[in-house]
């Protein structure tokens, strides 16, 4: 049984504590932030669709396999890997797995942070210009600044290595008990605002009517890449919490209230920008800085607009926080537990190698423009190479390692589950649809 290894790095105090964490890590820039920009890029509705979709069919089956592995394993992502391999009698080149997982995430954290930091700037943002043009400018010209664009970046770095310095376990309940929900209140204020803008149902319409003809190849893998990111499966973050995980928690149950409450976040952001976008004569195209140039119309608009606007980009630097933190607690934990580094110092190294690749990210707003990598800058390709192949590659590994390389019986029973109709379904989609559908999505977008 499972609660015989004992992970070095502690267990969640209670089983609401796993929740709250793994809900910290999936809500997070992904969904306020990118989510938006995202299905604005790829056409609205058929990418929300598409990504609905790929939540339900690939996203929570692949999340209880990603946390069953981490339970089972009780340790970080690649010695979970070697572990379970060796239980299974097959190859420890499973362990690669575990450790491109940790490189992923700190690939991911170097543009994460360059995101989050913007999202900590406009904590400062004052909120006072009510004209699209006028606030479409101030973030224009932020962006061409790289010595603000660096300075929050590093301070973003700070922050999450500090934390993950201490341990994620100390800390984090408090903030997700109470600041989480603080959050969902000024997005729900914001919908609201979004009702009197006047394009409310135009917004609705974009964000809910698909349009078929607007599905591609792009598209498809656009909406993939993005539930993968949303819910931070593919790279071992939710294995890293899971180990963390008590025995005798119902792993079901938990990842299908943590993609739940994901996915409501981000159909209430969306929900709250595109009537904004609308009703100014913005575009939905606008890309990475589209909240930043709708959301602060909202608040200059709105009366106490400056106390939310300035509360609700602090509540969204916090999310961020606790996403990054699992971004970078792979790495981690493998260096802890396999070198012995001081967790500190595994932090710190770990933190340093994602902000000299973040700085490169930050530069391609402004004197690295030039620069690009397969047509793309640097921070949309780091964007690009995570979400849309490695984060998709890691989950059909994962897939197939579930139901393909471990024992049946083993993970029957670490899932605490009778061999019924549920297993059985959840088992075909592990083992057939979710590694084939997304296979079929990667090699659609390259051939
Ligand atoms: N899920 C986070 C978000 O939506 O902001 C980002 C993320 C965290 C992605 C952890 C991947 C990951 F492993």
């Amino acid at each position: 049984m499972s609660d015989q290894r004992k992970s070095i790095h502690g267990t969640w105090s209670s089983r609401w504590t796993f929740i709250l964490a793994a809900t910290g890590s999936a809500v997070g820039l992904g969904n306020i932030w990118k989510f938006p920009y995202m299905a604005g890029d790829n056409g609205g509705g058929a990418f929300v669709l598409i990504y609905l979709a790929c939540i339900f069919v690939i996203g929570i089956p692949i999340m209880l396999g990603e946390i069953m592995i981490g339970r089972r394993g009780r340790s970080s992502p690649a010695n979970t890997m070697s572990f379970l391999a060796k239980e299974a009698e097959s190859s420890q080149a499973w362990t690669l797995l575990g450790a491109t997982g940790a490189l992923a995430g700190l690939l991911i954290l170097s543009f994460y942070s360059v995101a989050a930091g913007w999202a900590m700037a406009y904590v400062f943002g004052g909120f006072q210009e009510t004209s699209a043009q006028a606030v479409s400018s101030e973030f224009d010209k932020f962006l061409a600044d790289p010595a603000a664009l660096l300075f929050w970046h590093t301070l973003f770095i700070i922050l999450t290595v500090t934390i993950v310095a201490r341990g994620i376990l100390k800390g984090l309940e408090a903030w997700i008990n109470t600041l989480m929900p603080m959050l969902f209140i000024i997005i729900i204020l914001l919908c609201i605002y979004a009702m009197q803008t006047g394009a409310f149902l135009e917004g609705l319409a974009y964000l809910f009517k698909p349009d078929f003809t607007k599905i591609n190849s792009d598209v498809l893998l656009a909406a993939l890449g993005q539930a993968f990111f949303t819910l931070s499966l593919g790279m071992g973050a939710i294995m890293a919490y899971g180990a963390y995980m008590p025995a005798d928690q119902n792993i079901g149950r938990t990842a299908i209230t943590v993609a739940a409450l994901d996915t409501g976040v981000a159909l209430l952001a969306g929900i709250a920008i595109f009537p904004i976008v609308f009703a100014n004569g913005l575009a939905p195209t606008e890309g990475p800085g589209l909240v930043f140039v709708t959301l602060p119309i909202a608040f200059a608009n709105m009366p106490l607009g400056v106390l939310f606007g300035t509360l609700f980009f602090i509540l969204l630097s916090i999310a961020a926080l606790s996403s990054s933190i699992s971004l970078i607690e792979p790495g981690v934990a493998w260096l802890v537990e396999s070198l012995k580094t001081k967790r500190a110092y595994a932090a710190i190294g770990l933190g340093i190698f994602s902000w000299i690749l973040g700085v490169f990210s930050a530069l391609s707003f402004n004197l690295m423009s030039e620069f690009k990598l397969f047509g793309m800058n640097f921070f949309d390709f780091t964007d690009f190479l995570t979400n849309q192949i490695m984060l998709p590659l890691g989950g059909i590994f994962i897939a197939v390692f579930v139901g393909w390389v471990m024992k049946k019986k083993d993970v029957l029973d670490e899932l605490q589950i009778e061999d019924g109709i549920i297993f059985k379904s959840w088992f075909f989609v592990i083992r057939f649809v979710a590694p084939v559908m997304v296979a079929m999505v990667l090699l659609y977008f390259f051939i």
